[in-house]
């Protein structure tokens, strides 16, 4: 069925989730960005956005609006008119999968508004959306704001995904005030890495996500380490040792960098107000650097809330 108008909603999620660079994905309940597009007379597509600053309105270079075009091209779509709003509720190049939120979202509003429901055409509308802006088709953010829960690509050649449903937990997110663009935090991994860190690192992946298909939070905690990415990108977030080491004294079970950071979250069981404060206050003085910062847990994926 097709409609005229749709509004959804899609969340942050955190990428690489320790030791699955590329890899995994955690899906977070909040923060969402709220996209809506409608049917419009013409052959324009007109893009606002609001709740951030300087980015692009142009429909071409727009991250949500290239992938929703890119997902009416691939459906073979006549229609070339269209009004979209983006409602931003999360800062870009901030580590939590801002521009995945944004393209998933578009190509979503669009699946909706042309009656689309196969989500292996909105993945890869939307990871073109994420390649437009990161310079790298990366599926783990999408997949995990599009599917939701822990995800993982489980094949990079078939984009296979695997969803699993986490245990219940919660997350603390801390922000520092200071941006990191995903394809300069590429650009410093080295092409290859020593074999003994690949190794290291295949076993905490399995590690992962058999805790994951456990529901085993203390094994959660337990394999959330990473020899591949955060070796080499830990300068760029200034204060990250000290952060990660506030927060587990406070009570967090582990702590790592979100995607490619500033992002660093912890997962924990309860004492979320005393750890989200430790880490706001160690990177203020270990780096003097402010901070937006909130609690979350799990969440279960772009939604479509209205199609009318
Ligand atoms: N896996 C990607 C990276 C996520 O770490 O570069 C970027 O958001």
């Amino acid at each position: 069925m097709r409609f005229q108008k749709a509004e959804v909603s899609s969340p942050a999620s955190i990428a690489n989730f320790g030791p699955g660079f590329d890899s995994f994905g955690l899906c977070l309940a909040s923060p969402v960005d709220r996209i809506s597009i409608s049917r419009v007379d013409g052959d324009e597509f007109a893009v606002k956005v609001e709740g951030a600053q300087g980015l692009t309105e142009k429909a071409e270079e727009n991250t949500a609006s290239y992938a929703a075009l890119k997902l009416a091209e691939r459906c073979e779509c006549e229609h070339k008119g269209f009004s979209m709003t983006i409602q931003k509720g999360m800062k870009p190049g901030s580590g939590i999968g801002s521009s995945a939120a944004s393209s998933v979202g578009g190509a979503v509003a669009m699946a909706a508004l042309l009656g689309v429901r196969d989500k292996r055409l909105i993945l890869e509308a939307a990871a073109k959306g994420e390649e437009l802006i990161s310079g790298s088709r990366h599926f783990d953010n999408v997949a995990a704001a599009l599917y939701g829960g822990f995800t993982f690509v489980s094949d990079h050649a078939s984009k296979s995904i695997v969803r699993i449903e986490p245990p219940e937990f919660e997350v603390v997110v801390l922000l520092p005030e200071i941006e990191i663009r995903t394809a300069d935090a590429r650009e410093i991994l080295p092409k290859s890495v020593p074999m003994a860190d690949a190794v290291e690192n295949l076993s905490w992946a399995a590690g992962m996500v058999h805790s994951m298909m456990k529901k085993d939070l203390d094994a959660i905690a337990h394999h959330m380490n990473d020899r591949l990415a955060i070796p080499y990108r830990q300068g760029l977030v200034p204060g990250y040792a000290s952060v990660r080491e506030s927060a587990l004294n406070a009570g967090a079970l582990a702590v790592s960098i979100g995607g490619s950071g500033p992002a660093v979250f912890a997962i924990a069981r309860e004492k979320t107000d005393r750890i989200q404060q430790a880490m706001v206050e160690a990177l203020m003085s270990s780096a003097g650097l402010e901070s937006e910062s909130f609690v979350t847990k799990p969440g279960t994926g772009a939604k479509v809330l209205s199609a009318t």
